[in-house]
C-alpha cells in the first residue's frame, strides 16, 4: 500500500500503517479517517461517544464520495471500498488492533489529557498515539503516557479532504522513528508537511489565530462591517475566505481556546483575545456549526 511510502527527505522506508484509528468524529477527525481511507487506503477505526453521530458523520462522508461519482471524479466501486475500511467504534479498547491512532477532540487540555492516558493503557507499545492538537504542548500530553517517545502532533486542516498541509510536531520525548513514520503517514495520505517546534500554536495558528483575532478587533472598534473586513482580504488579499467568515468555519470557541493558550503561555499582550470575540463564545454564537457567528447560517 501507498502507506509504506519513505518519509519526505529520506529513502528510509518505514512500517506501513495497517489500521489508523481516529478519536473524535468531528468535521476534523471524520476528515482525517475519510483521507486515510480515501488516498491511503488504510482501514480505519473512529470512536466517538454516540453511535448515531458516528453513523451521520460517516453518512456525510458518504455523501461527499457520491458527490465526486455523480461527477464523474470516482467510480461507485471505489466509493463501496472507501465507506468499507470504516468500523465504528464507542469503545476506546477497540484500538488495541491500531498501530497508529490520531486523537481528534475537542480542544480541552483534561480531556486530550485524560484520553491519552487511556489509549496508553489499550495500546500496545509500539503504537503511535498522535495528536490533532492546534495549540496544546506535544511534551505535556506524552508526558501522561507509558512511552511518551511514541507520541506527537499531526495538525491536519480544516477541510481535510481539500487542505495539502499538515504540521508535524516531536514533543521533548518523541523519538525519530515515530517522527518518520508520522511523516510517512501523512505524505501516503497525499499532504505536504511543515514541522514546528512544540511551541504554543505551533507554526500555523502562531500565525492564523492573532491575524483573526485582529479581524474580530477591527469589527470591535468599528473600522468597517463584517464585509467590509471580509472583502478586503478576500479580495484584497486573495484569501479563500475572510477572516470572519473563517472564524465562523473554525468555530468561534476554538479560536478563543486557541487565543486563550498564545496569551497565558507567550505572556505577551498582543495575544489578548478581542472582547468581542469572548462575547460571541459567552452568547453561545459560536460559528457555522451553531447556526450563527459573524454571519447566520
Ligand atoms: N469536506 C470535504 N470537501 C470539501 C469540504 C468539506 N468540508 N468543503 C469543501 N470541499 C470541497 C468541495 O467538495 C469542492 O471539491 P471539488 O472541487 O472536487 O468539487 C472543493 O472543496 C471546493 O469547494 P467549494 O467550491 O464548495 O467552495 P470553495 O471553492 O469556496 O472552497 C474551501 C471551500 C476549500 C473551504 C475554501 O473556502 C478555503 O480554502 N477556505 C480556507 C480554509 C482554511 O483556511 N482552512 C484552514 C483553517 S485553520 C485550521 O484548520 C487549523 C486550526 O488549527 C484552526
Amino acid at each position: 500500500a501507498s502507506a509504506n511510502a519513505a518519509a519526505p527527505g529520506s529513502d528510509k522506508i518505514v512500517a506501513p500503517v495497517r489500521r489508523l484509528g481516529v478519536i473524535g468524529a468531528g468535521q476534523m477527525g471524520i476528515g482525517i479517517a475519510q483521507v486515510a481511507a480515501q488516498v491511503a487506503k488504510i482501514p480505519v477505526t473512529v470512536m466517538d461517544v454516540s453511535m448515531p453521530r458516528l453513523q451521520q458523520q460517516l453518512a456525510f462522508v458518504d455523501s461527499l464520495l457520491a458527490k465526486n461519482v455523480a461527477k464523474g471524479k470516482m467510480q461507485e466501486s471505489e466509493r463501496k471500498d472507501i465507506v468499507s475500511r470504516f468500523t465504528l467504534t464507542t469503545d476506546i479498547k477497540d484500538f488495541a488492533s491500531a498501530d497508529f491512532v490520531v486523537e481528534a477532540v475537542s480542544e480541552k487540555t483534561d480531556l486530550k489529557l485524560d484520553l491519552f492516558r487511556q489509549l496508553s493503557e489499550v495500546t500496545s507499545k509500539d503504537t503511535i498515539l498522535a495528536s490533532n492538537t492546534s495549540s496544546i504542548s506535544i511534551t505535556k500530553i506524552a508526558s501522561v503516557t507509558k512511552n511518551p517517545e511514541n507520541v506527537i502532533g499531526v495538525h491536519f486542516m480544516n477541510p481535510v479532504p481539500v487542505m495539502k498541509l499538515v504540521e508535524i510536531i516531536s514533543g521533548l520525548q518523541t523519538s525519530p522513528e515515530t517522527l518518520q513514520r508520522s511523516l510517512a503517514l501523512a505524505t501516503a495520505m497525499g499532504k505536504t508537511t511543515a514541522t514546528s517546534q512544540d511551541v504554543p500554536g505551533f507554526i500555523a495558528n502562531r500565525l492564523l489565530m492573532p491575524f483573526i483575532n485582529e479581524a474580530v478587533f477591527a469589527l470591535q472598534d468599528g473600522l468597517g462591517t463584517r464585509e467590509d473586513i471580509d472583502a478586503t482580504c478576500r479580495l484584497g488579499f486573495s484569501h479563500p475566505m475572510g477572516p470572519l467568515t473563517l472564524a465562523d468555519f473554525i468555530g468561534l470557541d476554538t479560536c478563543l481556546a486557541i487565543m486563550q493558550i498564545l496569551h497565558s503561555q507567550l505572556g505577551d499582550s498582543k495575544y489578548r483575545p478581542a472582547n468581542l470575540l469572548v462575547k460571541y463564545v459567552e452568547a453561545g454564537w459560536l460559528g457555522k456549526k451553531s447556526g450563527r457567528g459573524f454571519y447566520k447560517y
